[in-house]
């Protein structure tokens, strides 16, 4: 086989991509080791900002979106007992973000390059980059237990943390960059009526709690746990008091709690890799950057990374200019880094690290009481939650 653009995961970052680059009459082939069912069974973030919006826009692929995703004009801070409201549209002069699950949104993506006849290969087994530093670099995996082989012009390395492309840039070009925070979220997914219009994050000295939601029949809830606790650790009736305790009383009084649907725990990390280009080989998203959930930047910056090759891939194919390709690690990394610096400082804000002095409890609490006291400090919280400018 042969194509344009070779491309490693389906995720929201490579579906993204193929589905944007088909629009212009670009071809790829995608490549994942998973079926499809498997892929929309993992649950994720919910949290789109306003240029990705557009994006999937672009990509002819917002028709759900827009009828079922809720527009969010702000989100609230609970601490102390009370409730603070960020106003992200004023404070902006107008953005919103979109709440949105990443599961429809990849259900969208696939079902959008279905109906285009797009390639999508599942259970792609072994895939290896191969030649990355020439003009024809290739692809090679597994299909039912038989070689297979793509030549490609390109290839993207969207295939997440664990993927193969990031492991094929050699050791000494690579550099990564990583911090690991002391606790996890614990996340139950049930099928109640949100507990507030808008997203509640809450700073407590039992832990941070988000409250969420993916729907009106849909809530999406975490707790702040240590690193040592396993989920079986957790019934659902621990999991709501806790969640209780961590809330302002007027908060509790409207929650509805209900049976788990689904219950994880997630790592709290960050993870950058630099550079993102190597050679014909292009990382996006997970694959090259990892952030803690706080910010709800991590689908957000593999969108960044993908609008960035996007422009690039048309730039080569439709304008003979190279100029997106050879700045894409610089560009993408630029922006990569201030959702890394958002997503630290507002984990760091709310919540608890057990190793904390009182000293440094004191300056949080001021961070905290700063924000709402300032105009300004609103503002840039604001301009970073919608998504800074691509
Ligand atoms: N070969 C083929 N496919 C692979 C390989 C491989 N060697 N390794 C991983 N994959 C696939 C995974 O099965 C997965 O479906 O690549 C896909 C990567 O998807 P994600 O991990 O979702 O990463 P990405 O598409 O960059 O999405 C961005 O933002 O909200 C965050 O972490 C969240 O998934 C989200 C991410
Ligand atoms: C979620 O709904 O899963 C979610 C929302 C906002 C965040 C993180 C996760 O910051």
């Amino acid at each position: 086989m042969k194509t344009q653009v070779g491309i490693i995961g389906g995720g929201p970052s490579g579906l993204l991509l193929s589905q944007l680059l088909h629009v212009r009459g670009i071809e790829t082939v995608l490549l994942e080791k998973h079926t499809r069912e498997y892929v929309l069974g993992r649950i994720r973030a919910g949290v789109l900002e306003h240029g990705f919006v557009d994006l999937m826009r672009e990509a002819n692929c917002a028709e759900r979106m827009d009828i079922e995703g809720e527009i969010h004009d702000g989100f609230e801070i609970a601490h102390d007992g009370i409730r603070d409201r960020l106003d992200l549209k004023t404070l902006t002069g107008g953005d919103t973000v979109m709440v949105y699950g990443q599961t429809e949104l990849t259900r969208d993506l696939y079902d959008a390059r279905a109906g285009a006849d797009g390639i999508v290969i599942h259970n792609a087994m072994n895939v290896q980059p191969h030649d990355l530093k020439s003009d024809a670099p290739y692809l090679t995996y597994e299909l039912d237990g038989e070689a297979q082989r793509v030549d490609c012009e390109f290839i993207i390395g969207a295939d997440g943390y664990h993927g193969v492309s990031r492991q094929s840039i050699p050791k000494d070009i690579l550099k990564e960059y990583e911090r690991v925070y002391p606790f996890g979220w614990l996340g139950v997914l049930s099928e109640t009526k949100p507990v507030s219009p808008e997203l509640i994050y809450a700073k407590h000295e039992r832990g941070f709690a988000l409250c969420s939601m993916r729907s009106q029949v849909l809530s999406r809830y975490y707790i702040q746990v240590p690193l040592s606790d396993k989920v079986e650790d957790w019934s659902d009736d621990m999991f709501w008091e806790e969640l209780k305790r961590r809330l302002p009383d007027d908060v509790v009084a409207n929650l509805v709690t209900g049976p788990s649907v689904e219950k994880s725990i997630a790592p709290v990390r960050s993870f950058v890799a630099e550079p993102m280009r190597y050679g014909n080989l292009f990382l996006a998203g997970d694959a090259a950057h990892i952030v803690p959930p706080t910010g709800a930047r991590g689908l957000n910056s593999a969108a960044s990374d993908i609008q960035y090759l996007y422009h690039a891939f048309v730039d080569h194919y439709l304008n003979n200019d190279d100029s997106g390709l050879d700045g894409y690690s610089a560009k993408a990394l630029a922006r990569v880094w201030k959702a890394q610096r958002f997503s630290w400082w507002m984990t760091t804000l709310l919540h608890t690290f057990p190793e904390n002095s009182g000293y440094d409890n004191k300056l949080q609490a001021t961070d905290l009481a700063y924000l709402f006291s300032s105009e300004s400090a609103m503002k840039s919280m604001a301009e970073n939650y919608v998504g800074l400018p691509y």
